[in-house]
């Protein structure tokens, strides 16, 4: 039977032990992560979320103690009475190395099967099963340094936005859906048959609505659910670190923000930001980067050279530019090195882009390259000069459409870079992008959607394009990106009626269309609306780059897999006949069980 802690009571946690404490009677309790047994001593690495100590069990300890220490085995859960003692060969490599708990009594509170894989910090085994046992996979100590990072992140943020006068608030999980652009997860009503909630893509109504509602300033770690393609930093189910504030413009939003951001790389990375961030506009970003979200760890930046080759011979490079689009090209330092073969699979990853191809130039006495004989020698020198090229340097060129171009070499600057080791990993660079386009052209419906979301307001300066040039029109929308990625993002939102109408006629919505969907929102706009904004971190992704995790399922304790489903749960499973009849749903046959969890 399984010994319970009656009467014993725990010290401390197993490395949170004070030198000091050598000579004292300690209770420590864990995890057996490992146990040896050399016939007349036995050692036992005990285990719990501080890290580990060692437990030493020899001769001299009592009968009942050596007998129950043989027959620990890994993963049994075990508490130890003992004194803390120097250890005779100190393990540099242990915080607990120099000391170890002689003991005097010992308890196994719990027995354990062999673990399907092997508990320690770097895990081998496939994700799959560490997923399918993720209890087991949560004992990693890099999977627990996760999770406390991101309890200490999460409580540093509500910390400082609490300082700040930000209140937090709940919003409602079953609600109406808002318009974020990804699919809803809809939840039934068994109440009203056929009618539906949505789980929110993000409480954005709502915080708008507290604004009006005179709350000033709020804030959520909120829950965010989203029916989209998963990714790398993508989830389902996510959580943000959600803001909104009255009475602002952009530059408040951005201070506080700015304030918080210093504190986290302060507090969790001992790293000083300078302030302010530096802030690129959507188009500069775009045009140096080809990215609205630029890593700025290293160079690379594109360059134009439409109008040096626009009319060269070369058929690809005519072609785009007699259509409207672009030659550019990025300068890999040093790249002169590479292989054919290293520049072909560079060809192949760009047209995972769309691309269709990829032209290439040395900088070198004599030059090689795919297209040299269609360039002159001046044609040559004038493009290294407008690259600023050095000797032993390399020159990618994409021809194509503008949104092409941008996409791929944007994307193949960042693989050069990973590719080659340029990018330091101890360094970090945020940036706001702002300036973001309004609205975009959606080709497949013909029609203009919004970029960020239908509430964000055009520039001021802008307005007056919004009914006749609405590509032209830029947002009061700004996002943070670190390294890349995109941490969050905001914008400040439209409060007056009238240019809610206007933008919502643009989308394509009537006006009862309009009424619809957000009459809740539009007849509260109709009771005094402070100017507002706000903006919404990715939590998750913020551990996950401060954690160097390279899978967001690596910062949330019961992730979801690519197919969204729970690997641990089986969520999402099949109900019975009866829930079904309840929510008045019937399942069609011919799709039942078409998608597995195997
Ligand atoms: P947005 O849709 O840009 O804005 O989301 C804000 C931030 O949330 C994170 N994020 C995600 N993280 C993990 N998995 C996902 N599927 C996912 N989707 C988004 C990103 C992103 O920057 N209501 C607006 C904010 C506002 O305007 O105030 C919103 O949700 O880090």
């Amino acid at each position: 039977m399984a010994e319970t802690m009656q009467g014993l009571k725990r010290s401390s946690r197993c490395s949170e032990i004070e030198l000091e404490a050598i000579g004292q009677e300690l209770v420590l309790a864990g995890w057996c992560h490992k146990q040896r047994d050399l016939g007349g001593l036995i050692f036992i690495t005990l285990r719990d979320r501080s890290g580990e100590i060692q437990l030493l069990i020899d001769e001299s300890c009592p009968a009942e103690v050596r007998e129950k220490a043989a027959r620990v085995r890994g993963e049994f859960v075990i508490a130890a009475r003992g004194v803390l003692q120097k250890r005779s060969a100190v393990n540099p490599n242990m915080k607990t190395g120099e000391v170890e708990l002689k003991v005097s009594e010992l308890r196994i509170l719990s027995e354990a099967k062999t673990p399907p894989f092997y508990i320690e910090e770097e895990s081998a085994a496939n994700e799959a099963l560490r997923l399918k046992y993720r209890y087991l996979d949560l004992r990693r100590p890099n999977m627990q340094h996760n999770l406390i990072l991101r309890h200490q992140i999460t409580k540093l943020a509500r910390d400082f936005f609490d300082r700040e006068g930000f209140l937090e608030i709940e919003t409602p999980m079953l609600t109406k859906s808002t318009p974020e652009g990804a699919r809803d997860y809809l939840v039934p009503s068994r109440v009203f048959p056929g009618r539906f909630f949505a789980l929110p893509q993000s409480p954005q109504l709502f915080k708008q609505l507290l604004m009006l509602a005179g709350y000033d300033r709020y804030m959520q770690i909120a829950r965010c659910f989203r029916d989209e393609d998963l990714r790398a930093d993508r989830q389902p189910e996510f959580t943000q670190i959600d803001l909104e504030m009255a009475f602002v413009d952009i530059e408040e939003v951005i201070a506080v923000n700015e304030a918080f951001l210093q504190l986290l790389f302060r507090e969790i990375k001992q790293v000083e930001m300078q302030l302010p961030l530096p802030r690129l506009t959507y188009a500069e970003a775009m045009r140096r980067y080809g990215s609205d979200k630029p890593d700025l760890r290293f160079g690379m930046e594109l360059c134009d050279i439409t109008t040096l080759v626009g009319d060269n011979e070369f058929k690809p490079f005519a072609a785009a530019a007699e259509s409207g689009g672009s030659i550019r090209l990025i300068c890999v330092p040093g790249g002169a090195t590479m292989s054919r073969k290293e520049i072909d699979s560079l060809g192949e990853y760009v047209k995972t882009y769309r691309a269709q191809g990829l032209a290439w130039l040395t900088v070198e006495t004599t030059p090689r390259g795919s297209i040299l004989k269609f360039l002159s020698p001046d044609l040559i020198q004038a493009i290294y000069e407008k690259a600023g090229a050095n000797q032993g340097d390399l020159l990618l060129i994409i021809a194509d459409q503008d949104p092409v171009v941008l996409d791929a070499l944007g994307a193949l600057r960042c693989e050069v870079a990973r590719r080659r080791d340029l990018i330091d990993p101890n360094d970090w660079r945020l940036l706001w992008v702002t300036e973001f386009p309004l609205l975009e052209y959606d080709d497949e419906n013909g029609r203009y959607v919004a970029k960020h979301h239908p509430f964000t307001s055009p520039m001021d300066e802008d307005v007056e394009l919004l009914t006749v040039q609405p590509d032209q029109v830029r947002a009061k929308a700004y996002d943070i990106i670190l390294n890349g990625t995109e941490l969050g993002g905001g914008s400040i939102r439209i409060h007056d009626q009238a240019l809610q109408q206007t933008l919502f006629g643009i989308l394509g919505f009537s006006q009862e269309q309009a009424w619809d969907r957000f009459g809740f929102l539009l007849e509260a706009f109709q009771y005094g609306v402070p100017p507002h904004g706000g903006l919404a971190y990715g939590l998750d992704r913020i551990v996950m780059l401060l954690t160097d995790s390279s899978s967001i399922r690596d910062v949330i304790a019961f992730p979801k897999v690519q197919t969204s489903a729970c690997l641990m749960t089986n969520a999402p499973d099949s109900v019975d006949g009866q829930q079904l009849a309840e929510l008045a749903l019937a399942i069609q046959p011919e799709r039942e069980g078409q998608v597995t969890h195997d």
